[in-house]
């Protein structure tokens, strides 16, 4: 099984990485922190990776990206890209428009290239799985992350569509949205009290829907009953609720 992990560095895909490299994963590897990176790498092949291979980063050149995603799949076929990279900042109605153009650069323009630069070579090949990790916060928008949650709203309809331009060709996208989870993005909501899921439970859920092929999936799983609800509260209500 050889499986592209995009933004490798992240919480939940490390432990996504964990749950493959059991399995004997040969693994492609990509994100900006190489020192990280490369611990990432020496503990999966420990775990059981059959092998791990770290890319030169590359988050935001089109050709760029092409190029890389041809070139692994033209190395031999690739199950699954897992684009896990993402950037949430605090407060972001104190930013400027500089980090607006950032936020949306690193959430939803790089993940989109990043998945069509793999949806052509999995369609020519009549197989793999993308997965994109998009969010509860992109299903409603709120104050304090809007800009984030705007990008991830992106990605769900994105991903709505280059679904249906699949179909029939074999190949799977699979959207997962977790909600407030453990991780270096969430370290000031956890100080703060709040209740998150693990990175393990996340990365579990995950790593199951991927298998699986489902298309979106809420993880943990509550989260499609409370977005539910959040999604038709009548605009009064909901501006008054502290979220
Ligand atoms: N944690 C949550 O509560 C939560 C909830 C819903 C959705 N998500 C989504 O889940 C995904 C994984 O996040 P996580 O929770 O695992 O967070 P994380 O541990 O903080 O990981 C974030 C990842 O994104 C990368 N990244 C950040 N800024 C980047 C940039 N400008 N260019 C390229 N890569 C960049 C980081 O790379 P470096 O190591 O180089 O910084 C790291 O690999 C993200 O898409 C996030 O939006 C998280």
């Amino acid at each position: 099984m050889k499986i592209v992990v995009i933004g490798a560095t992240s919480g939940i895909a490390e432990h996504c990485c964990r749950l493959w490299a059991v399995e004997g994963a040969d693994f492609v590897l990509m994100a900006r922190d190489t020192a990280k990176l490369e611990r990432i790498a020496a503990d999966l092949e420990v775990r059981g990776a059959h092998s791990v291979t770290l890319a030169k980063p590359e988050f935001h050149d089109p050709a760029a990206i092409k190029a890389f995603a041809d070139s692994t799949v033209a190395q031999g076929p690739v199950d699954i890209v897992l684009i896990a990279h993402g950037w949430m900042p605090l407060d972001q109605h104190k930013l400027d428009i500089a980090a607006a153009e950032q936020i949306l650069q690193v959430n939803a323009v790089s993940p989109v290239l990043f998945a069509e630069a793999f949806a052509g070579p999995f369609a020519a090949a009549r197989r793999g799985t993308i997965a994109i990790i998009g969010s509860v916060a992109g299903d409603v928008t709120r104050r304090a992350n809007y800009v984030y949650g705007a990008s991830k709203a992106l990605l769900t309809r994105y991903a709505q569509g280059l679904d249906h331009r699949l179909v029939g060709t074999g190949v799977k996208v699979v959207l997962i949205k977790p909600g407030p989870t453990d991780t270096a993005m969430t370290t000031h909501m956890k100080e703060a009290g709040k209740r998150l899921a693990s990175a393990e439970e996340v990365a579990r859920a995950t790593v199951d829907a991927i298998r699986r092929g489902k298309v979106e999936v809420y993880v943990p799983k509550l989260w499609r009953y409370v977005m539910l609800i959040v999604r038709h509260m009548p605009r009064p209500i909901l501006n008054r609720l502290p979220i």
